[in-house]
């Protein structure tokens, strides 16, 4: 018996009531978080997206009663009902309620209206829920209700308003560019959408708005932006969504520089206005190479300390053989020193060397240093005392703490330390949650070498240009060239990313040969972009920030999906609407596409 709304109009949410409009008549409308019937008095918390404020329904004579027909309906409410009230807002009777805003006001109803029942949910609609992800998500629309998503929701529009104010404040144009377009090149598998008036054609949806932003480059407008969706068909982790959004801009006529001043005034208007953050600028920059020698990661978390050392030269001559042959040309051994955890238990070492594994060691050594002096640790026994003391003083290492060593190629020295790192900072509390570290990592080099395609593949994308000083090696030594790429990374997590762009032909047409595109194949996929470059292209560059990852950080959530309204599960798939489904065999007819499903193992 859903009534209507006729004749009211809702005056306040709830936590609008305060002190201030005790003796006034307010319309509130909202959800029953819960009613108790106290006998002759009923108690509802009146719920919206502000809040949480207290009804009181009570029969009697005079204005602040209900009749008693209202006290019926009020004796019906249950969970979720939604409801319309019109009543005087008066100080709290009993204690006030410190958890609550409205803590030390009630309102007394004089009228009550039943929008709509409710079902009893299939979990309680309250903050930091135990029930289980796939349950919530399946009732997303009833999982948005609960308090603390609720705030994340208001976190990303508030966000978003703050970007769009400072960067219109810039001079920055809000353009939109196509969802369905041709490939883009950020290096992830693409979403296709199959056209139906070009049978056997095929969009895709965007991976980022790249090439159409250097294209609004060309055309002249100079500073652009966008909220943009991006999709990507990547394996799904805690920071990453099969669609996400970025914070996307490009600039003309600037250099790396540039694009990091307009950007760090950006983080701190953005983090001060949203969550009332502080960040001191300059943001501190580190090149990539620094970052990989120093933690052995390119998004390096700066809350803690607990460096890598490369004791490659100390050990060189040492009697441990899983050491010393890794004393060659792109081979090291580098350790941890992990300050007051000499004591750790074997076990708790054993899960460390697990850990490792993960990451590709082969295995981890470990030396802890007891608090006589003496050593326990699965080397020793190869090495002179001599040895064993020039290691410790080299890794800086004192009585009670536990020295972990990788050896092996550079590449996965710097993986498994990096990642351990985190992990040994994480389990023994080394990490200060209330800072927000921000990050540049720059000079990220141009060119990775892919074992599997046995070709170079472009670290960023196949527009980021070379740092100059570094040409002279593109053929000798393209491996070595570094790019005007940079990151900006918060806690250890990439924020967002960017780069100066190509403009110049021979340089662009260098970099398609270095990745083994032929000119057709360049032609092929960006044929527009190249032939745009052809009438007048000014030097650009630009930043792409994940807006999800950032609320993430900023709310301190443990998942991205807990800052997206309707987000899609690790197999990609969204549980409440069951996307992706099968379709008529019509459509399918219409797009000339059969199905043809091979047994996967
Ligand atoms: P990039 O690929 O580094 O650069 O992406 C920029 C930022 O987008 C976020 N991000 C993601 N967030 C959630 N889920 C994902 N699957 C996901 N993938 C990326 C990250 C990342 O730092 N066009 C370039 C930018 C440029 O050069 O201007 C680009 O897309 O936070
Ligand atoms: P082993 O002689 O194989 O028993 O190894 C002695 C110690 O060295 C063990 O603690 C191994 O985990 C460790 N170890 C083996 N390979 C490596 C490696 N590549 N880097 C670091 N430690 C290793």
């Amino acid at each position: 018996m859903a009534e209507s709304m006729k004749g009211l109009k809702r005056t306040h949410r709830a936590t609008e009531v305060t002190e201030s409009n005790i003796g006034e008549i307010v319309t509130v409308m909202g959800w029953v978080q819960k009613s108790r019937n106290k006998g002759g008095i009923i108690f509802t918390d009146l719920r919206d997206r502000s809040g949480i404020l207290q009804i009181i329904f009570e029969t009697g004579d005079g204005e602040d009663y209900v009749s008693d027909g209202d006290f019926a309906k009020a004796e019906s409410l249950r969970s979720e009902f939604v409801i319309a009230v019109v009543g005087k807002v008066a100080k709290r009777e009993g204690a006030a309620n410190e958890g609550l805003k409205t803590g030390t006001i009630e309102v007394r109803a004089r009228s009550l209206r039943i929008l709509s029942t409710s079902e009893v949910p299939p979990f309680p609609i309250e903050a930091n829920s135990k029930t289980k992800e796939e349950i919530r998500l399946k009732y997303r629309y009833l999982d948005l209700r609960r308090p603390d998503i609720q705030s994340n929701i208001m976190m990303r529009s508030r966000v978003v308003n703050a970007v769009r104010n400072f960067l219109a404040n810039e001079g920055f144009l809000e353009i939109e560019t196509p969802i369905l377009m041709k490939s883009t090149p950020e290096g992830a598998r693409d979403y296709l959408v199959p056209s139906r008036v070009h049978p056997g054609h095929f969009y895709a949806l965007p991976q980022s708005p790249q090439l159409f932003k250097q294209l609004l480059m060309c055309s002249g407008y100079d500073r652009y932006y966008q909220i943009a969706k991006c999709f990507r068909d990547e394996d799904l982790r805690a920071d990453r969504q099969p669609e996400f959004t970025q914070i996307d801009m490009e600039l003309s006529f600037v250099d790396v520089d540039d694009v990091i001043d307009v950007n760090e005034r950006l983080i701190k208007s953005v983090f001060k206005d949203a969550i009332g953050i502080d960040v001191q600028l300059p943001i501190q920059r580190m090149t990539y190479a620094e970052a990989m020698e120093r933690y052995g990661s390119d998004k390096p978390d700066t809350r803690f300390g607990m460096e890598l050392t490369n004791v490659t030269d100390v050990v060189k001559g040492c009697g441990f053989g899983v050491f010393t042959s890794a004393c060659i040309e792109g081979s090291s051994v580098r350790g941890l020193c992990v300050k007051g955890q000499g004591e750790m238990p074997r076990k708790k070492i054993d899960a460390l060397v697990e850990f490792a594994k993960g990451y590709g060691a082969k295995g981890l050594a470990y030396l802890s240093i007891n608090e006589d002096g003496t050593y326990k640790s699965s080397f020793a026994k190869f090495m002179t005392e001599e040895e064993l003391a020039a290691l410790v003083t080299a890794m800086g290492g004192e009585k009670g703490d536990l020295l972990l060593f990788a050896a092996d190629k550079n590449k996965v020295v710097f993986d498994v330390l990096g990642a351990l790192r985190i992990e040994i900072a994480k389990n023994i509390g080394l990490i200060d949650e209330s800072k927000f570290n921000f990050l540049w990592v720059t000079e990220f080099p141009l060119l990775e070498f892919d074992e599997e395609e046995n070709r170079f593949v472009a670290v960023h994308h196949p527009f980021t240009m070379p740092m100059e000083e570094d040409l002279q090696y593109i053929d000798s030594d393209p491996g070595r060239v570094r790019a005007k790429a940079y990151d900006i990374v918060l806690n250890g997590t990439e924020l967002g990313g960017g780069s100066v762009r190509i403009h110049q032909d021979d340089i662009q047409k260098k970099m398609f040969e270095l990745i083994g595109f032929t000119d057709e194949e360049a032609y092929e996929r960006f044929g527009f972009l190249l032939d745009a470059f052809k009438y007048g292209v000014p030097p650009h560059a630009g930043l792409a920030y994940g807006l999800d990852r950032m609320i993430m950080l900023m709310v301190g959530a443990e998942s991205i999906r807990d800052v997206m309204a309707f987000p899609k599960v690790k197999d990609a798939s969204d549980l409440m609407s069951e996307a992706p489904g099968v379709v008529d065999e019509k459509q399918l007819e219409e797009l000339c596409i059969k199905i043809d499903i091979k047994d996967k193992e």
